[in-house]
């Protein structure tokens, strides 16, 4: 496969394909939902047209919708409902970033205050309610079975997003638990986002439903090279505050498989991971030590694996030029971690 990447950093997040007819629609589609997510966002009440613009203004990489737009090239066009639904991904996606900011009590996200730092709690969830109204007013158009698809994935990421904050289940080891809860918060959106576009857009029963499962492999690779960057990353690059997870006392793969570890040198580490990280200082001890540790190349093995596994389901699709698009994304996900 030819893929360009020194053009990544002028393209659409993940976007890195020769095809430049296929570059030039998908930027063009790009554009036509950042029309629509603009105007999903607007209210006439001042307050309200302010906090649901916060986010929608401070950017994102606008993956959902970007892959709602690559699916739907399995299709026969790129039809307005096609574009809607893109818009509905993103929306939806937007509402549960302002509620789980709440829950996260994160302070940094798309590099500005989140809606709870800048305004309150309160102000923040009813925000994420807002923008989930306008994702519901949207999809209407779309027919009941949209309806219905936005439904279950909802149901799954808010059962993902309670799950995270429970111990696993009797009989469940920390790590399986830990990969459902994010299949169910991160992978049903990002399914269902391939799912619209390939569905909407006319692509055959067999494509849509291989797209989906890409997606949902997809997403967990994505939130797995997420979960790598809390740890990793910088504010300038993820737009958010490295150790965000870790003060909240979230459970992450690097966070689960240093608890696994059982060699003396990591006992400090182990101990840390084990109690509250509130203060500023044990949090920066804690980020420093686990960049250091092999639990980090774990959870990028594991990354890279769902990585592989997800462009291994692309195999039996047609092979167009959105196909190799989505095989740049594979190895894409896993290069952010390293
Ligand atoms: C953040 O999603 C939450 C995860 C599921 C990892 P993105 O990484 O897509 O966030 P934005 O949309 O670019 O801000
Ligand atoms: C966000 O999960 C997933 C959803 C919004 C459903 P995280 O809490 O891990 O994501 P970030 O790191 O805040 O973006
Ligand atoms: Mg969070
Ligand atoms: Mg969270």
């Amino acid at each position: 496969m030819q893929v360009e990447t020194g053009r990544a950093s002028t393209l659409p997040w993940g976007l890195i394909t020769s095809d430049a007819e296929l570059i030039a629609r998908v930027t063009s589609s790009l554009a036509d939902v950042e029309a629509l997510l603009q105007e999903a966002a607007h209210s006439d009440h001042p307050l309200i047209r302010e906090s649901a613009g916060h986010l929608v203004e401070a950017g994102g990489k606008r993956f959902r919708p970007l892959l709602t737009l690559v699916a739907a090239e399995f299709g026969e066009a790129v039809v307005p409902d096609v574009l809607v639904a893109a818009c509905v991904v993103e929306l939806t996606h937007m509402a549960t970033l302002y509620h789980d900011d709440v829950m996260d009590e994160a302070p940094l996200r798309r590099g500005v205050q989140t809606a709870n730092a800048r305004w309150d709690n309160s102000i923040a969830i009813l925000t994420g309610d807002f923008l989930f109204a306008k994702a519901s007013q949207l999809l209407a158009d779309l027919g009941p079975e949209a309806v219905r698809l936005q439904a279950i994935t909802f149901e799954r990421l808010v059962t993902g997003q309670i799950n995270e904050c429970l111990e696993p289940a009797p009989g469940e080891s920390a790590i399986d638990h830990y990969l459902r809860v994010l299949s169910d918060k991160t992978g049903s959106l990002i399914a269902t986002s391939a799912r619209f576009g390939a569905l909407l857009s006319g692509a055959p029963g067999p494509v849509v439903d291989q797209l989906t499962r890409f997606g949902e492999v997809f997403g967990l690779a994505f939130q797995l090279a997420d979960d790598v960057l809390d740890i990793a990353g910088s504010p300038e690059e993820s737009g958010k505050v490295p150790g965000t997870d870790l003060r909240e006392g979230v459970p992450t793969l690097p966070t689960l498989y240093a608890l696994a570890s059982t060699d003396a040198a990591s006992a400090r580490l182990r101990e840390l991971l084990s109690g509250p990280i509130t203060d500023d200082d044990l949090v920066s001890e804690t980020l420093e030590s686990l960049r250091a540790h092999e639990a980090m190349n774990q959870a990028r093995a594991t990354a890279r694996r769902y990585a592989d596994e997800a462009r291994a389901l692309l195999a039996t699709l047609p092979d167009i030029p959105a196909r190799a698009a989505l095989y740049a994304l594979c190895d894409l996900v896993h290069s952010r971690t390293v």
